[in-house]
């Protein structure tokens, strides 16, 4: 059986156009899917996250989780986690935040600054790696891979 993945290069050139890409990747996950979303500050991380929660249709507003780490949204049968870890500093404070909790709860997690977890992130997560291009604004490439 062939796994119909959204995968590739996508230049956007707006935040709705972000969303958009979030749309077609939120098609390909699963319960339990992780994706690791790359990309200095400003990039657009919690723009993308924006994107999945509103496809998955889970209610309430998407912000950044900067100062409380985690943030989860339901709705219906959707159950979306969304995690910033650019506070923390290795495994063991993420481990500390519930990780393990967060990884067996079948929930799609999101997780910005995903090198904080070392290696407690399966190697077959999504990755999501967003860049402004020199001539910025609200252009930007995103790769998912
Ligand atoms: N094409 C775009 N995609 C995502 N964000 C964009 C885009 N163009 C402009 N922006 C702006 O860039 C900022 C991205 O912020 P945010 O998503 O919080 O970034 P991060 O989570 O990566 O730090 C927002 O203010 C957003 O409005
Ligand atoms: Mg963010």
């Amino acid at each position: 059986m062939s796994e119909n993945v959204f995968k590739g290069s996508f230049p956007v050139e707006s935040v709705e156009e972000t969303w958009e890409i979030a749309k077609r990747l939120a098609s390909s996950l699963k319960p339990g899917s992780i994706i690791r979303l790359e990309g200095d500050l400003g990039a657009g991380k919690t723009t993308f996250v924006q994107g999945l929660a509103a496809a998955m249709g889970v209610k309430g507003r998407v912000n950044s989780p900067t100062f409380c780490l985690v943030q989860e949204h339901r709705g219906g049968e959707a159950f979306l986690v969304h995690m910033d870890l650019y506070r923390l500093r290795d495994e063991d404070d993420v481990l500390s935040i519930g990780w393990e909790d967060y990884l067996a709860s079948g929930a799609v997690l999101a997780v910005e600054w995903p090198d904080r977890a070392g290696s407690l992130i399966p190697s077959d997560a999504f990755v999501v790696r967003i860049t402004i291009p020199a001539d910025g604004e609200e252009k930007r490439l995103i790769e998912i891979s």
